[in-house]
């Protein structure tokens, strides 16, 4: 017997390719095999605060059988990811009562993870969450909506760059995102035939590249050079070169920060560029692999909400979807790159210049103490 809900479902944090496909999901699932009532939630939190609820509803999605929401990068719910929110807890919680919803699914990030967790404890909310971020940091799963994507993204721009870098005997630096987990450099760096890759879990030694990228050319014949480097990547201590050296995060974009550094270590004798692929990585069509992955995690939350399972996120463990809870997740995110992944052996292996990789253990402490962005 069916057993009519109100189901809410928002999007938190930066967006992602697949954040619509994973929407739809849910309110395909929810409608056809349960008959619930599904509503969207604008701007996450904001549209709770502010009482407001849209229904969702499969013919209103469907577009004569296009099925846009599958393709359609971004979020048609908009998505907050600054805000004092746990400043309005009480508000938010009375507006989530006033939309009278029986359950709640959040797809977001570990920062977004962390707040729709504690407003879900104090609310007593039926929540089940989705992760999602480019930036593959949240733990207990090895993988998260929108990553895929922003991976074969960051490929395609070095696919172009290498063909543009060798046709000018040029080092072209490609700045990323990931200002405390490296994922998105390492995987796309290593796709992409990059000659360089620093991620912020492994510091790099600027003599370290610049040598690097010195024996490609006197001992390999190659003329130009790929450095992928993330966007908090950061210098091991005692390796600048150049005098105005900052071992903190520069005021300058980090690509051009290695651009400079790189310029004067090498006496100004490399004609280098820097590419900021910026927001481009955010934006997109969902991979397919995002698409199913989506697919996957939206049918299996509104089943964990059916079961009276919340408190949980579903997760991809050993090629199926699994449920894990939210309080071991938010513990462990986010979750950076180990020295022991099999990724690094592998870029070290191919003779990519990774940095070093002894003090990484030494630097996840003081980078998971940073102040983190609400992903
Ligand atoms: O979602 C995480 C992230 O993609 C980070 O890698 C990046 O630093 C950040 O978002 C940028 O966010 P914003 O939208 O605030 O510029």
């Amino acid at each position: 017997m069916k057993t009519q809900k109100r189901l809410g479902i928002l999007t938190s944090g930066g967006d992602c390719p697949g954040l619509n496909a994973a929407i739809r999901a849910v309110v395909s699932h929810a409608t056809i095999t349960y008959d619930w009532e599904v509503f969207g939630i604008p701007y996450a939190t904001t549209g709770l605060l502010e009482k407001k609820a849209i229904p969702l509803t499969l013919h209103g999605m469907d577009l004569r059988g296009m099925n846009p929401l599958l393709n359609m990068g971004g979020t048609i719910l908009g998505s907050i990811n600054k805000g004092d929110t746990l400043a309005h807890i009480d508000e938010i919680i009375a507006g989530y009562n006033a939309l009278e919803l029986d359950a709640l699914i959040g797809i977001g990030g570990d920062g977004s993870l962390t707040i729709l967790d504690e407003l879900r404890d104090k609310g007593n909310w039926q929540f089940v969450a989705i992760p999602k971020t480019i930036d593959n940091d949240v733990a207990f799963t090895e993988k998260v909506v929108g990553f895929d994507t922003a991976v074969n993204t960051v490929v395609d721009a070095l696919n172009r760059l290498t063909f543009t870098a060798a046709s000018h005997d040029r080092v072209m630096i490609v700045e990323v995102m990931g200002r405390s987990a490296g994922h998105l450099a390492l995987e796309a760096g290593i796709a992409g035939g990059a000659d360089c890759i620093l991620i912020p879990e492994i510091p790099y030694s600027i003599k370290g590249v610049c040598s690097h990228l010195r024996e490609l050319r006197d001992n390999w014949g190659r003329r130009f050079g790929i450095v992928v480097v993330a966007e908090g990547a950061r210098i091991a201590k005692d390796s600048c070169c150049y005098p105005k050296c900052e071992i903190a995060k520069p005021s300058c974009g980090m690509g051009q920060y290695i651009l400079d550094e790189i310029r004067h270590c090498s006496h100004n004798q490399l004609d280098i560029r820097v590419s900021v692929l910026g927001h481009i990585q955010r934006g997109g069509i969902p991979s397919a692999g995002d698409r199913l992955l989506a697919s996957a995690f939206g049918k299996a939350a509104v089943d964990l909400i059916a079961k009276g399972k919340t408190a949980k996120m579903v997760a991809w463990q050993n090629g199926e979807v699994v449920a894990v809870p939210l309080e071991k997740v938010i513990a462990k995110s986010p979750s950076l790159v180990k020295p022991d992944n099999f990724l690094v052996e592998t870029e070290q292996s191919l003779g990519i210049y990774v940095g070093n990789t002894e003090h990484i253990s030494k630097l996840e402490d003081s980078i998971r103490s940073l102040p983190l962005g609400y992903s």
